[in-house]
């Protein structure tokens, strides 16, 4: 545990030492300027808001001085009822800052029978909705109309992996909420767990994620858990082959088949299911990939060509590669197509619905 702590400390001074030269300040809450992640952001047109960005560290430190305390703290009771709330917000936050960026796009309700991000995508069986309303309550019963449905979830996806035993990173606030949601784009750009590689890679280089940055980001697939029923094809019908996906490990695959024996939505197979000791956030996700026994065929799809399996094998080898890599990239996915400012986007009170 205290080795753990010295990896977090350590990964995130290196950090925040790019940004404010100041080491010793390891919480998120000291003001500094942010401009130096989003340098690299510029150039696409994906990122036009991101040239005009104007996050902050401890954004709220007037208007809402204990916004991220709350929001931490009503995140830690309800993943102390129940600890799948942490991957769900993971796994929403990504959904949200990779379609038109960071901005609860993906939070917003359809309206008047105009589909929504939320109703084009639910083969991949979003979830937390509820959690970001019950944080987003809480803040607001504090600070009414103060703190962005942006924000909570950017925040309230980071405390999530460090309690699933990843890093602390830094993230930067001040992000305002979309107007609309992008049901087409998001149609279009998701990556799905059925995509071959090729196309999830040529996805994520259009957000402007290289290849070790998109390997590091797949590292949260070290927590969660996946339903049987999105594996029943890899199981016994592969790419209509009549056949399981010859990838996997054959003892992992009578693994895989006993958790999941009635192929239904009610079992499922925990991500760190394989025998793999350590359990929680971590790089034994890449250990697995090396023995053949990922669950998602995405993922094992890393081990099939170098550019990747190279990044598979460094991140199996280093955990703390991995930590350092993977806080890297999530401070740039957190920081992706922000609305900042005061004419774009709003601060939502509802974050399902808009103003
Ligand atoms: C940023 O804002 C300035 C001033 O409002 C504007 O001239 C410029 O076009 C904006 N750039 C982008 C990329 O939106
Ligand atoms: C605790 O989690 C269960 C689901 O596992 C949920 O039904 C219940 O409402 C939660 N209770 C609280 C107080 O959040
Ligand atoms: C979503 O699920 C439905 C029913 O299970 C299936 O017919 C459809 O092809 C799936 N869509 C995608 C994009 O996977
Ligand atoms: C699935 O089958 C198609 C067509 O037969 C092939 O092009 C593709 O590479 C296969 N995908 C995998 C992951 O084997
Ligand atoms: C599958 O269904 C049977 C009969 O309902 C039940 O006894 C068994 O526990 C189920 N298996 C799993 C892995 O849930
Ligand atoms: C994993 O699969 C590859 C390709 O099918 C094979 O060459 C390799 O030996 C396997 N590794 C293990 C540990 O089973
Ligand atoms: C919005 O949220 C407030 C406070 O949580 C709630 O009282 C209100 O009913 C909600 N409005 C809608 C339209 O859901
Ligand atoms: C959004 O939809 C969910 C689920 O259908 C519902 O519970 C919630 O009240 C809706 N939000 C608003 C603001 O209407």
């Amino acid at each position: 545990m205290l080795k753990k702590w010295i990896l977090m400390l350590f990964s995130v001074s290196v950090i925040l030492s790019v940004i404010t030269e100041d080491s010793t300040v390891i919480s998120s809450s000291s003001p500094a300027s942010s401009s130096f992640w989003f340098n690299s952001l510029v150039g696409d047109q994906t990122f036009t808001f991101s040239a005009n960005q104007s996050l902050e560290f401890d954004f709220y430190r007037n208007s809402c001085p204990n916004a991220e305390k709350i929001i931490g703290s009503t995140l830690l009771q309800l993943y102390n009822n129940e600890s799948t709330v942490a991957p769900a917000l993971v796994r929403l936050l990504f959904h949200d800052c990779f379609i038109m960026g960071c901005d609860a796009s993906v939070l917003l309700n359809s309206t008047n029978g105009v589909e929504a991000e939320k109703d084009v995508i639910p083969n991949q069986s979003l979830k937390g909705f509820d959690v970001v309303d019950k944080i987003k309550s809480s803040v607001e019963s504090v600070c009414p109309g103060v703190v962005s449905c942006s924000d909570i979830l950017v925040l309230a996806a980071r405390d999530s992996v460090v309690l699933s035993g990843g890093p602390f990173y830094p993230v930067p606030t001040g992000r305002r909420d979309s107007l609309i949601s992008y049901p087409q784009i998001a149609i279009m750009e998701l990556p799905a767990p059925t995509d071959d590689l090729s196309v999830i890679l040529a996805k994520f280089l259009h957000r402007n994620f290289n290849e070790q940055e998109t390997v590091s980001l797949l590292g949260t697939h070290s927590i969660g858990v996946v339903h049987c029923n999105f594996l029943t094809e890899r199981m016994s019908n592969f790419n209509g082959t009549g056949q399981p996906d010859p990838s996997i490990e054959p003892e992992f695959l009578k693994v895989m088949r006993r958790k999941c024996e009635n192929n239904s939505n009610s079992e499922f197979i925990d991500m760190k299911s394989d025998g793999a000791p350590e359990t929680g956030f971590g790089s034994h996700f890449y250990q697995s990939l090396i023995r053949n026994k990922s669950i998602l065929p995405s993922d094992q799809q890393l081990m099939s060509v170098e550019k990747t399996a190279s990044w598979v094998r460094a991140y199996a080898a280093n955990n703390f590669l991995f930590i350092k890599d993977f806080s890297k990239a999530m401070i740039k996915l957190s920081n992706n197509g922000v609305l900042t400012g005061l004419v774009m986007g709003q601060i939502r009170v509802n974050c399902s619905s808009t103003l």
